[in-house]
Order: C-alpha cells, then structure tokens, then sequence
C-alpha cells in the first residue's frame, strides 16, 4: 500500500519555509506540466492539491507528510510561466531557490516534463542546476494519456541528455500508470521511515 500524504505545510515566503533537514523529495517543472495532479495521483485523492488548466497555479511550497514518517512530499510552484508581472515571477524564483539550496533533507528532485514537449530553456536549466548540485534526480515524463509515442521518444531522448543518467519514468497522473514504481523510487530516497503505515506496530 502506498503512503498516506498529508498537507502539513504551505510555505509563501522565505521566512515560511519548514522542516530544512527533514527527509524530502520536491516535485519541480514548468508550470501546468503536472505537479500537483502528480501528488493527487501518488495519493490517491482528487483535491488535495490544487489542480489548474491555467499556469501557475501552484504558487506556494506545499509539504505533503508521508504517514505519520519524518519525511515529505513537497509540490513546487512551477517555473517558466511567462504571464505574471516581473516581480512576481522574481518573488517564486527566489523562493524556489532559497528553498533548493537551503534544504539539507532534499534527498531527491523529482523533475517533471511534459511527454509532448522538448526540454524548454528553463527545463535545462533547472536539469543543469540540481546535476550542478549533486542532486540526485528522478525524471517524469508527464501526460503520456495523451502523447503520441514518436513525440514521447523524442522527449525522452532529450531529457535523457540533461538527466545525466538519471532514471526517467512515464507517467500518467489521470490514467494512474508509472505510479508504483515513482513511490519506489521516492521511498528509496527518502528512507524507510516512511513507509511505516499509521498504527503498524515497529
Ligand atoms: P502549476 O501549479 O501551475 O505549476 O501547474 P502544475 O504543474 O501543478 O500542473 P497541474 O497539476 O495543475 O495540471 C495542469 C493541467 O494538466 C491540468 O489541466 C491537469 O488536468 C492536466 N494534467 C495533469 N496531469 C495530467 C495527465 O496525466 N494527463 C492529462 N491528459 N492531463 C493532465
Ligand atoms: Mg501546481
């Protein structure tokens, strides 16, 4: 069975970030590629993270807990999103940064690309960025519901690349495929901790 995630958190400034050392892995993409309907699928649930047709909805650093473990689930407002005045966009960059650099638990970055597109100017510099920090990575290629297979190979070709090695998975949050083994992957990262169910006796 999988985790049980829970929204401990919603971090809007620097200020409001938690838990710097706790175990994490951080859901990070362009905006409307997935991320939140990726923690909706990976838990289960329809509506526990916002979900939005229109970019930029995520907006905030939202800490998902797994059980009742010391780790989390973190969603990442989204990147790339062009339709926002200058300064906002300056505002969640520096979030997002303060927050990739400070946080010593990040034990992995979960890098999400829609299986439609070629890696976009800032989907390399967010692969280059983590490779830059020896941030382990778990690639996703998001939507494959509605990718064609050509465009989904070239996707991966190019994000294979970036990725360094990396492994790149395909997922598809609405028709649920890809899901058990990202929860590996992530539980790997993470640490057995949080695969203790609520009430499993230790
Ligand atoms: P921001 O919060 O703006 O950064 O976006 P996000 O990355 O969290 O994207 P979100 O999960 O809000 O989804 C954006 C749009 O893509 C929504 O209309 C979703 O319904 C759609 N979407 C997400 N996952 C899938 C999928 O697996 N298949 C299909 N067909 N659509 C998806
Ligand atoms: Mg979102």
């Amino acid at each position: 069975m999988f985790p049980t995630l829970t929204l401990e958190a919603t971090a809007y400034n620097r200020s409001q970030l938690v838990f710097p050392e706790a175990p994490q892995a951080a859901l990070a993409g362009r905006s409307n590629v997935g991320k939140s309907s990726l923690i909706n699928a990976l838990a289960g649930r329809r509506q526990l993270a916002k979900v939005s047709s229109t970019p930029g909805k995520t907006r905030s650093i939202n800490y998902y807990r797994l059980n009742d473990s010391p780790a989390f689930l973190v969603d990442l407002p989204g990147y790339g999103y062009a339709r926002c005045s200058h300064e906002e966009r300056r505002k969640w960059q520096g979030l997002l940064e303060h927050y990739l650099t400070r946080t010593t638990g990040l034990t992995v970055l979960i890098l999400l690309l829609d299986s439609r597109l070629e890696p976009q100017h800032s989907d390399r510099e967010m692969a280059a960025f983590a490779l830059a920090h020896d941030l382990p990575i778990i690639g996703v290629l998001t939507k494959t519901d509605k990718s064609k297979l050509r465009e989904r190979e070239a996707a991966r070709r190019a994000w294979e690349v970036l990725l360094g090695g990396a492994p790149l998975l395909d997922v598809s949050s609405h028709k649920k495929v890809g899901l058990e083994d990202l929860w590996e992957r992530i539980l790997a990262a993470v640490g057995p901790a949080a695969e203790t169910a609520p009430g499993d006796a230790l």
